[in-house]
């Protein structure tokens, strides 16, 4: 029981590290699901704590080198679901500007080199027996139950109407729609706020040899309009009306084989999202070097904004032109936009997540 306790407990950490940021990568349907198997595994570590505790005291009273460390993980891993269950269930959503969220990834990140340590200092060689018909049906028993325990602590929430009940599929919960002024200005990870001149700014499309300049003053005149939800990862969402310039319209320029169109190229105004088809993808980058890559096909509904809610954008939230990527989690919404380039790197080629 002891070495399968361990084994279940590595297999199940790696399942909701993985699980977890398979939910973050997505703004649709796979992030639920993503996120039942998630609280699944979640719970059954928990559950696993009887038989834990056990080898634990056992490990403590040897006082093992290193012990600490083990010790320190564990309250990693208990700060990290107990933030987990007070913001599914609502009860405590943030505190200040830090929200459960960030402290429930924040304690999973750096409970990682916790547990690499531990595994490789305590570890237990893996035998055949692991995969006996016992050890498969207690694996089974084991999610069953803790599948049960989630689902009656998603009934619960509902029962009670915790505000649990209100976040969205992702998990995250309604902020400021429509109120443009309460809509957070988040920044992923490192980057920071850069001050830009408008007048000086230029946003540069290039694809192959060809290159186009478009200045602030050029954008502001398009009122392209698209009402998006942008799903932050640390744990709230925001549906705001937003304006500027579909993509596609702006990429339209590069659609002949011979260099940019001559002007009036994508300059039309309020029509619909121009279909734009070619291979390779869209690069697009912040003054501040953050990036993200789009298929060319998305371009019809990528947004370059310029407005927010009818108002210019604030430092913030990206000024002078950010981009809205409806369906897609915030991170993707690159701000302080200075180049959009078609390349032929298809669009998978970049880190799931930025490193910046
Ligand atoms: C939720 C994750 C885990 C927590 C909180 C945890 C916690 C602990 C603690 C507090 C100890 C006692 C102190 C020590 O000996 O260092 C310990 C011992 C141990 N753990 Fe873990 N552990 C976890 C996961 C794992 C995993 C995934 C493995 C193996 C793959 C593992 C294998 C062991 C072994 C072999 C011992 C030594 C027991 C002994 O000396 O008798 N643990 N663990
Ligand atoms: C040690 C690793 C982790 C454990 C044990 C864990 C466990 C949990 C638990 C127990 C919950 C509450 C589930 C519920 O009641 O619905 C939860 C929620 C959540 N976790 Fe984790 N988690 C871990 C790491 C992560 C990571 C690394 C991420 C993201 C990158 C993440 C993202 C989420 C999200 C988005 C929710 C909210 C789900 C919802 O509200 O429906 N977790 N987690």
């Amino acid at each position: 029981m002891k070495r399968w306790t361990n084994l279940a407990l590595f297999v199940l950490l790696g399942l909701a590290f993985v699980t977890g940021w398979v939910a973050f990568f997505y703004a649709t349907a796979p992030s639920r699901a993503s996120l039942i198997v998630h609280a699944v595994s979640g719970y059954a570590i928990v559950a696993l704590t009887p038989w834990k505790s056990v080898i634990a005291s056992h490990g403590i009273r040897r006082r093992r080198s290193g012990w600490w460390a083990s010790v320190v993980l564990t309250a990693l891993v208990l700060v990290s679901v107990v933030a987990g269950i007070l913001h599914s269930t609502g009860l405590l959503v943030s505190v200040g500007v830090i929200s459960a969220m960030e402290v429930h990834v924040g304690a999973a990140l750096v409970a990682v080199p916790f547990v690499i340590w531990h595994v490789v200092a305590r570890r237990l060689p893996v035998r055949a027996v692991d995969l006996s018909r016992r050890s498969l049906l207690r694996a089974g028993a084991l999610l069953a139950g803790a599948g049960l325990v989630y689902g009656a602590g998603e009934g619960v929430v509902r029962a009670l109407t915790l505000p649990g009940w209100r976040r969205r599929f992702t998990g995250s919960y309604e902020y400021g729609s429509l109120d443009a002024a309460l809509l957070p200005a988040t920044q992923w990870m490192f980057d920071s706020v850069p001050t830009i001149d408008p007048a000086s700014w230029r946003l540069v499309l290039r694809a192959g040899s060809s290159v186009r300049q478009w200045t602030y003053d050029e954008l502001l005149a398009f009122d392209d309009r698209v009402r998006a939800t942008l799903d932050c990862t640390g744990g709230f969402y925001s549906t705001q009306d937003w304006s500027g310039v579909w993509l596609s319209r702006l990429l339209a320029c590069f659609q002949t084989d011979g260099g940019p169109l001559p002007p009036p190229c994508g300059e039309g105004r309020g029509g619909g999202p121009v279909a734009v088809a070619a291979a390779g993808s869209v690069h697009v980058r912040s003054l501040t070097g953050y990036d993200r890559r789009f298929s060319i096909e998305s371009a019809g509904r990528l947004l370059i904004a310029t407005r927010l809610g009818d108002q210019p954008l604030d430092p913030g939230h990206g000024f002078p032109v950010r981009l809205v990527a409806p369906d897609r989690r915030g991170y993707w919404w690159v701000k302080w936009v200075t180049a959009i380039t078609i390349d032929e790197l298809p669009s998978w080629w970049q880190l799931p997540f930025p490193m910046q």
